[in-house]
This record gives structure tokens, sequence and C-alpha cells, in this order.
């Protein structure tokens, strides 16, 4: 049987694949499906700076009706935010035999840093941010938001032993330098990419409604151009793919892209830990049929370095196909 596993920021997983951050990975029986099922580690439900700002805003409230009770309230809420979290990642931890990685979502420097070490004493094995503000004033430049999150980054991977890993979203103008960026403040890993939650309109209603929670399976060419390009470019840190990892066969993309992980979420809503064992059964036969003894056999095997032809993954326009004769 071929040997599936991998070193991610410096843990020992038996296999490639994650359970991504979701509602999912904060329940108990799941996860230890999960576990059954095979997967590598397990990314818990991300804590939201917005949780326990927002409760700082609605204490400041409270406060101008009652200022005395606004230190204790204050106290409180946010001890019991942080408490109840902490006893998540606990129960997961004690639940699964693989590692646990505990995730925040952040945007600003603020309080929740100090919460990171809480977090890591909890026996988290490793530390997932989950960064990203939506810029919404045309004064701010992106240099300063993206000096910004790599402060972040680097205030909290400097206070932790554990591994820091970055969950980024797609729309930099420079992802090879922003990851190189993460990396020189002590990041050991970059997840590519986060996929937010996105408006869409109602022509019948005239109203804003919710698109669709989950990626389709098709939904991975964009990260897969980047795995491609990053993982060549900036060499010694850890790429987890995120983003339409639905089977076997996307996991291995993203392997033979440069992938040291691959993460699943909507298939795991959808299909259940099965998607695990169908995705981890269908990576041993590939492995199998074409002679690789290990994931680092064939990891980065067809990334932007290593092809022969890599203007295939710089080719971003259609001018051939589609442009004036
Ligand atoms: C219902 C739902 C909840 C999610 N919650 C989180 C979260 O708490 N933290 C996080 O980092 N990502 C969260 N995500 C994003 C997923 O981890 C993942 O990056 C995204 O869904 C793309 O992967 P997929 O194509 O496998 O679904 C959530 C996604 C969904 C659909």
């Amino acid at each position: 049987m071929s040997n599936l596993s991998v070193n991610y920021m410096g843990l020992q997983l038996r296999s490639p694949l994650l359970a991504a951050s979701s509602g999912l990975t904060s329940q108990i029986d799941k996860v230890i499906a999960y576990d059954k099922a095979g997967i590598g580690a397990i990314v818990v439900k991300s804590l939201f700076e917005e949780q326990i700002v927002s409760e700082a805003e609605f204490l400041n409230n409270q406060s101008q009706n009652y200022p005395e009770s606004a230190d204790y309230l204050h106290h409180y809420i946010r001890h019991n935010s942080i408490a109840k979290y902490l006893k998540l990642v606990k129960e997961v931890k004690d639940s699964v035999s693989v590692p646990v990685i505990a995730s925040i979502n952040c945007y600003s420097m603020g309080e929740w840093v100090e919460f990171a070490k809480e977090i890591q004493d909890a026996g988290a094995d490793g530390l997932e941010l989950n960064i990203y503000s939506l810029p919404l004033t045309v004064s701010k430049r992106a240099d300063e938001i993206e000096n910004g999150y790599l402060d972040v980054v680097g205030a909290v991977a400097k206070m932790l032993r554990i591994p820091v890993a970055v969950k980024i979203a797609s729309n930099y103008t420079s992802l090879p330098g922003f990851v190189n960026g993460l990396k020189s403040r002590g990041a050991k890993g970059v997840v590519m990419f986060n996929r937010f939650y996105s408006p869409d309109i109602d022509i019948n209603k005239l109203r804003i409604i919710a698109a669709d929670a989950f990626s389709y399976e098709e939904e991975y060419l964009r990260e897969l151009r980047w795995m491609g390009i990053v993982s060549a470019l900036v060499p010694g840190i850890d790429l987890s793919a995120s983003t339409g990892i639905h089977t076997g066969t996307t996991v291995i993309k993203q392997i033979l892209a440069g992938a040291t992980t691959a993460q699943m979420c909507t298939a795991l809503y959808k299909k259940g830990p099965n998607a695990i064992v169908q995705a981890l059964e269908d990576l041993h036969l590939f492995m199998e049929t074409q002679g690789f003894e290990s994931v680092a056999d064939f990891k980065g095997k067809l990334n932007y370095s290593n092809i022969e032809h890599p203007e295939k993954f710089e080719r971003v326009q259609f001018m051939k196909s589609f442009g004036l004769k």
C-alpha cells in the first residue's frame, strides 16, 4: 500500500487530506467520523474576531447605562466566549487521533492576538489565521492593508510555539510577493484560498440574496494555477489547497502542482465522511498506477519550475483563440 503520510508545517500527518474549518468541525461526532475515515488533520471551526469585538461594542452600549458594571461584564463575556472556544479545541483534541489545527478569523491587530496563546495552551497542534477585511474605503492603499495583515501574522507567529498557517484570499496584485511576505513573518503554511460568502441579486424580488455557500466540483482552476506558481516561486513554506476539493482527482492535481495538503469542506457537507474514504482510495490507486511510493515522489512534479513549458501557467489571455485575425 502506498504511503500517504506528509509533513505539513512540521506536523506529521498520515494523509494529505484535511477537514477544512466549518460548522462541521465544531461537532464531535463529525470529527470522530472524519478520523475513522482517514483524515490527516482537523481544522476546527473558526472563532471570529467579530465575536469578541461585537461583544465589546455591546458592552460599551450597556456601560452608558450602568458604567460600574461594564468592566465586570466585559471581562465576563470575553472570557466566556474564549472559554467556549478553548473547550471546543480541547474536546476535538481529546476525541481524535490526528493533529488539530485551531482557527481564528480576523482582520486587524487586536485583543484576540493575546488569545492565540490560550489556544496553544489548550492543546492545538497548529493555528490557522483566516485573515481578510473587505476594503470599503477609497483612501486606503493596498500595501497599507497588506502590511497590516503581515504585522498580525508576525505578532502571532512570534508569540507561539505551534506552527501558524494563514488562509488567504486570492485577490492580491502580487500573490507570490504576499506569500513570501507571510513566510518572512514566520508563517509556516498558507491555505489557498478562502471562499467567501457572496451576495447575489434576485431580479424578480429586486433584492440582494446570499449566493450558494458551497463550491462546485469544477471550481479549482484558479487555485491550481496559483498553487503551481507559488510553490515554485516561494519554496520553504507548506501550501494547502482549499476550494473545490471534492474528489481524489483534485487532491492529486493540487499535489502535482505543489500542495502539501488539500482541505475539504463542501464535499463533507454533501457526501459526509465517505468523501474522505473515496478520495484516499483514489489517491492510493493513482500512486500505485503511476509507481509513486510516497506523496513526496510527485509533489510539485508539475509546478511552474518543473514543467518543460512554464508558459502554460503564465498564459492568462486567450489571444490566439479569440484575438483578431
Ligand atoms: C458553511 C461553511 C462554513 C465555513 N466556516 C468557515 C470558518 O469558520 N472558518 C474558515 O476559515 N472557513 C470557513 N469556511 C470556508 C471553508 O473552510 C473552505 O475554505 C471553503 O468552503 C472552500 O472549500 P470547499 O470548496 O471545499 O467548500 C466555511 C465554509 C462553509 C461552506
